[in-house]
């Protein structure tokens, strides 16, 4: 009976240290929950549209090259020369686009520029991997391709140019990620996957940002395999 006893408390115990260690592990959630990427033959051919560091963009070019994911990325187009993501491009031997609207007659032509090389690439889906510019509603119309956006919040919360400072200064509990397709209304459009973290008021903008990049790589290509599904089927 002893024995007994002391072997419930042990097993209790082990459980507990055990579902403890797997809160302190579980760190996000992803929803939908998506196991596997779709296979595309031919290759999906997508465009990248960035302006900062790349590092979503980098994601892809990992995945592509282990030939993990069926994507073919014909092109990134950028609108910043020094921008992180041309100097990957030019690393990984992928063709872009520097278009720099102080360059171009103005928005229309700046847009016109951008419309005209992916249309010239035959792209089948346009990815926005940290697109700085508000793309009109003509652009979304004239491409007639879907194009999907990452954006750093968990959707409709926080939209615009500064999510997680927004979520931070909100007291927010949660923050997160969204892919989403493009629509004329920024920031909107039919989502696609999420990823959601727990933060605090005391963290660091750049701590949670570095956060929800980590969310960010793991739910994109779950999101153009998702897209890319959708056009192909
Ligand atoms: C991402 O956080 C994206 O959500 C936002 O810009 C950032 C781009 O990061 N729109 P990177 O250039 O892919 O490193």
């Amino acid at each position: 009976m002893n024995n007994l006893v002391i072997i419930y408390f042990n097993l209790n115990y082990y459980l507990i240290i055990t579902l403890k260690i797997l809160k302190k592990e579980q760190k996000y959630i992803i929803s939908p929950e998506i196991n596997s990427l779709n296979r595309f033959s031919p290759k999906l051919k997508i465009a990248i549209l960035a302006s900062g560091e790349g590092s979503n963009f980098q994601v892809l070019i990992d995945l592509a090259k282990k030939e993990k994911f069926d994507i073919d990325i014909k092109l990134l187009i950028c609108n910043k020369k020094n921008a992180g993501c041309v100097r990957r491009a030019i690393e990984e031997k992928i063709s872009y686009f520097i278009c720099e609207e102080s360059s171009c007659k103005n928005s229309d032509d700046f847009e016109q520029k951008i419309i005209d090389k992916l249309i010239d690439n035959d792209i089948e889906l346009i990815v926005m991997a940290g697109w700085m510019k508000i793309v009109s509603e003509k652009f979304i119309n004239s491409i007639n391709r879907k194009i999907i956006n990452i954006h750093p919040s968990i959707l409709p919360s926080f939209k615009g140019k500064n999510p997680v400072k927004d979520a931070l200064e909100n007291g927010s509990f949660i923050t997160g990620c969204s892919v989403h397709y493009v629509v004329p209304e920024v920031d909107s459009g039919e989502l696609i996957i999420q990823g959601a973290i727990t933060i605090n008021k005391s963290e660091s903008i750049e701590n949670v940002t570095k956060n929800i990049h980590k969310i960010e790589h793991l739910i994109l290509p779950f999101a153009i395999s998702e897209a890319g599904f959708k056009i192909r089927r």
